[in-house]
């Protein structure tokens, strides 16, 4: 069977930054985001990237089946209730896909079996059954998971698995769903599961972990002790509340510590930087300065003891090299005399990889910003790349500030989403606030400010504002981000993202009305 890894020690990789990454506050993608982020992923070398939850919203079944007619060498999974209605939405989503796979999940816990669910275990075993059954009749690469299996009574989930198992399921997913777990107990847990049930040797299990307490990459290193040889997780670890385990920790872990580990991955890690640097851009979320392997300060030394170490030798402070994971160590300079290669270079250390005609494209408009500025920077690149990666929604023509009298006034000039022009005007306590007075009347929608940063990117002539937007929106989070040589530009850019963003939300029917998975 397809789900079978050849060699014990290989933990597959199975990414769900397009899944339960996505379905977190502010994360939201278009289809046509998730399809440049799927690229990345498979360039990663992830083993299964989760494209999305179909049965929730027509967004997420369009991306699916755009990254389906696309992506060929890697397994490409959709999540699915235990339903019928669900599970002919994930194969159409499917359709096409070279190497599908179904994920079907159920909860098992005593607390949502009673207030989630109303079912008792007889029905549970019994959905489960049927669902596998049916599925597996339609996709051969069926994946089940025990929903909230950390806080679900032992011998009924050893009960859940071999239904699942008997009815087809393929990989065996035990999930942390709420971040509940420690590393020795979900290890015990593996240990136990896999040794008892019956088949359970035959399959892949899994591991699903939520970083609630902070211990998710500690308890999917722990899994794998147990024995499971699948980690689900996501790209700067994004995912419901305070996220999944993040893929670049648990693949640097197992890589760093591969000899303790009896385990390693078929990821190429020196794409790990550029992959989570697409994404921070894609979602308009920044990772922390001290995030471990892809933040800022990840390999920065500053204390001079430290520094003294490093110039002696760098293992001294420095457990893995900045470049394994893909941090440039020189940069090149683009600009008026740079060429395609040079550009497209780049942007793939970005964690873009583009076809002929788009590189075309965005070549283009590269060289028509080299006619305004001498160097061209990575924040250029992405700021070309947003505009080209999601052309949807409101776009900013021009606007003009003034402050001269007693209020503030901003004029803005927008195309809407099917080109229209609009104009409107109106005033405010400073321009920032006139301006996002004006883009609310244009656009129609209310922004409540969680947070407003600024701050500059770049050096000397060249340096360009960068503006970061934090709302809140009827209960939602949204992270919105802008790049401008004019600050005052790059907020309306940053608001003009946000807005793009909860306006595609709103579009879709929201994931978390649909299934708390
Ligand atoms: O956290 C969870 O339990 C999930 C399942 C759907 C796998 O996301
Ligand atoms: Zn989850």
């Amino acid at each position: 069977m397809s789900t079978i890894i050849p060699s014990p020690a290989q933990v597959r990789i199975f990414d769900t930054t397009l899944r339960d990454g996505e379905q977190s506050p502010g994360c939201s993608m278009s289809p046509s985001q998730k399809l440049v982020m799927a690229r990345a992923l498979a360039e990663l070398g992830v083993d299964v990237i989760e494209t999305g939850f179909p049965a929730s919203s027509h967004s997420d079944r369009e991306a699916a089946a755009l990254i389906a007619r696309e992506l060929r060498q890697t397994t490409l999974c959709v999540l699915s209730r235990c339903t019928p209605g669900d599970i002919e939405a994930s194969v159409r989503a499917l359709e096409g896909a070279a190497r599908p796979r179904i994920h079907l999940f159920l909860s098992t816990s005593p607390l949502h079996r009673e207030f989630k669910l109303r079912m008792g275990r007889e029905q549970v075993l019994e959905a489960v059954s049927r669902s596998v059954a049916a599925a597996r009749a339609l996709v051969e690469d069926i994946e089940f998971s025990a929903e909230d299996a950390l806080r679900t009574e032992e011998d009924f989930l050893a009960e859940v698995i071999a239904e699942a198992i008997a009815a087809g399921a393929g990989t065996i997913n035990l999930p942390d769903t709420v971040g509940y777990t420690t590393p020795g107990e979900i290890r015990g847990l593996f240990e136990r599961m896999i040794a008892h049930v019956p088949g359970a040797r035959d399959v892949v299990f899994s591991t699903h972990c939520h970083n609630d307490l902070g211990l998710a990459v500690a308890n999917s290193l722990a899994a794998i002790e147990g024995g499971a040889r699948q980690v689900e997780c996501s790209v700067n670890g994004i995912g419901e509340r305070a996220g999944n385990a993040a893929l670049e920790e648990v693949v640097m872990g197992l890589k760093v510590r591969g000899a303790y580990f009896n385990a390693d991955t078929a990821i190429d890690t020196a794409r790990i930087v550029p992959t989570s640097q697409l994404l921070q851009r894609l979602v308009g979320m920044p990772v922390q300065r001290n995030k471990a392997v892809v933040g800022a300060n990840a390999f920065a030394h500053e204390a001079g003891i430290h520094q003294h170490g490093m110039l002696r030798h760098r293992g001294t402070y420095e457990i893995m090299r900045p470049e394994d994971v893909g941090w440039p160590s020189s940069q090149m300079v683009l600009g008026r005399h740079s060429g395609r290669a040079a550009v497209e270079q780049r942007l793939r250390a970005l964690g873009y990889l583009l076809e002929e005609a788009e590189l075309e494209l965005v070549f283009a408009d590269f060289k028509a910003l080299c006619e305004k500025q001498r160097v061209v920077h990575d924040s250029d690149l992405q700021a070309l790349m947003q505009d080209g990666a999601d052309s949807q929604g409101y776009r900013l023509a021009s606007m003009t500030v003034s402050d001269a009298g007693h209020r503030a006034r901003a004029t803005v000039e927008l195309s809407d989403p099917d080109g229209d022009r609009l104009f409107e005007t109106a005033e405010g306590d400073g321009p920032v606030d006139a301006l996002f007075a004006a883009l609310a009347r244009a656009t129609g929608v209310d922004l409540t400010l969680e947070s407003y940063q600024v701050h500059s990117v770049g050096l000397g002539a060249d340096a360009r504002g960068e503006a970061n937007l934090s709302v809140r929106y009827e209960g939602e989070d949204y992270d919105g981000t802008g790049t401008s040589k004019d600050i005052i530009e790059a907020s309306a850019l940053a608001w003009l993202d946000v807005a793009n963003r909860l306006l595609r939300a709103r579009d879709g029917v929201k994931n978390s009305e649909l299934a708390e998975a």
